[in-house]
């Protein structure tokens, strides 16, 4: 790991109060120094000791409580903050800081601070939606604070609407967003493959796979927000294709190997993230297949190991593949990058009962042509892309 990043969370009072530990939790897990900052109404909801033990540092909770400490506090911790997450934000200190109001150590601590401040609001629809509060917001959002957007569905009071805490995992990867503003991919050209590839049968019926493309989607996105020039090629998938990035939709295995060829050459990295079909369907027919006895019979016949055929031309390209297995996770995973000539495999135990083809999380572990594994725990897939190209770019490791 590089150096140890200081977040300072600020947690005001309201019912989401208590999901704020497990902001805390996950951070440290994340090897995070964290402080916490408590405004009395919090202190109401959740108790400080809670946090105490889970930061593992002395919570501030009132400016005026303990002359010995607070008029150095709100100081020091404002300027070792790398960045402050408001978590939850009440209407109350988002109003406060709109207008300048400092009055007690989590306020005057956002003031004096020049570490970049987000706010992760949650209240009432009503109250979130009023136009004071908007207009709160926007003038903040003006001034460079960060917001991430609250949820919609019922909310504590009972009511349905906007203003729910949005996801701690979106926060805490908003958190990592925040810290690590990498360009480090400026001026490279990035090739990322997601989704199955379909296999047709007759007109209207085909083979597939299970893969959703969110983790091809994800990489995709990462390296374009990390400068890169990306070209996305997917199989068929529900994703959004994302903005700012060459995207093209393909259907079969030699759709995906025809334009992944026509580009390969000039990639810089090239991640195969899509569930290529290993084998196709023989002989196609041209008619609708009629219902005739009571056992039907196809034939399958292999098709091409596009990575495998990348491997054995690759020049200067830093190639990374998958290995989707369900026993033997890291000895398969091995196997599979000496056979494909890889740089890199993400290795993924889809037995794992935790996460699925669908799932917006993903527990794996990434082996380099070294051999070392580095194994990341569940996390959101565009954490796991972050961490991908962390490794890759050798930032933390
Ligand atoms: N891959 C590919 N072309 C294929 C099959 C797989 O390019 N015909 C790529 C995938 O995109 C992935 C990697 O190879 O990056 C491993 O895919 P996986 O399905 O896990 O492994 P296979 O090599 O197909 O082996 P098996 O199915 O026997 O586990």
């Amino acid at each position: 790991m590089g150096e140890q990043k200081t977040v300072v969370i600020g947690v005001t009072g309201g019912i989401a109060a208590y999901k704020a530990l497990d902001l805390v939790s996950k951070l440290k897990k994340s090897n995070f120094n964290v402080h916490v900052i408590m405004t009395k109404s919090a202190a109401e909801f959740v108790n400080p000791l809670s946090f105490q033990s889970l930061s593992q540092n002395f919570v501030i909770k009132d400016m005026f409580e303990d002359p010995k400490t607070w008029d150095i506090e709100h100081i020091s911790l404002a300027k070792k903050a790398d960045v402050m997450i408001i978590c939850p934000a009440t209407v109350n200190i988002i109003g406060k800081v709109a207008n300048g109001i400092a009055d007690d150590m989590l306020s005057t601590t956002i003031m004096a601070t020049k570490a970049p401040v987000i706010f992760a609001p949650a209240a009432n629809s009503n109250m979130y939606l009023n136009a004071i509060v908007q207009d709160n917001i926007n003038k903040l959002k003006g001034f460079g604070y960060k917001f991430i957007e609250p949820d919609s569905g019922r909310l504590a009071c009972g009511d349905e609407g906007k203003g729910k805490l949005a996801n701690i995992d979106v926060i805490l990867e908003n958190i990592k967003t925040t810290l690590y503003d990498l360009k480090d991919l400026k001026g490279k050209k990035v090739l990322v493959t997601a989704g199955p590839t379909i296999s047709f049968i007759d007109p209207v019926r085909f083979i597939t796979n299970k893969s959703s493309g969110k983790m091809g989607y994800a990489i995709a996105e990462e390296a374009r927000d990390r400068g890169a020039h990306v070209t996305l090629i997917s199989g068929p998938s529900n994703e959004v294709p994302p903005i700012g990035v060459d995207f093209l939709e393909i259907q079969t295995n030699s759709e995906m190997r025809d334009e992944v060829l026509k580009i390969y050459d000039s990639m810089d990295v090239v991640v195969k993230a899509a569930a290529v079909a290993d084998y196709k369907i023989a002989e196609y027919s041209e008619e609708k297949i009629k219902k005739q006895n009571d056992e039907l019979s196809i034939k399958l016949i292999k098709d091409v190991d596009i990575l495998q055929e990348l491997g054995k031309n690759k020049k200067t390209q830093i190639l990374i593949g998958f290995a989707a297995e369900s026993e033997n996770l890291i000895n398969n995973a091995k196997a599979k990058m000496e056979k494909k000539n890889l740089d890199y495999i993400v290795a993924n135990n889809i037995k794992s009962s935790e996460i699925g083809f669908n799932s917006m999380e993903n527990v794996v572990t990434i082996i380099k042509a070294n051999g070392k594994e580095i194994s990341l725990e569940k996390m959101t897939k565009r954490l796991v892309a972050r961490e991908l190209f962390n490794i890759v770019n050798d930032k933390k490791r």
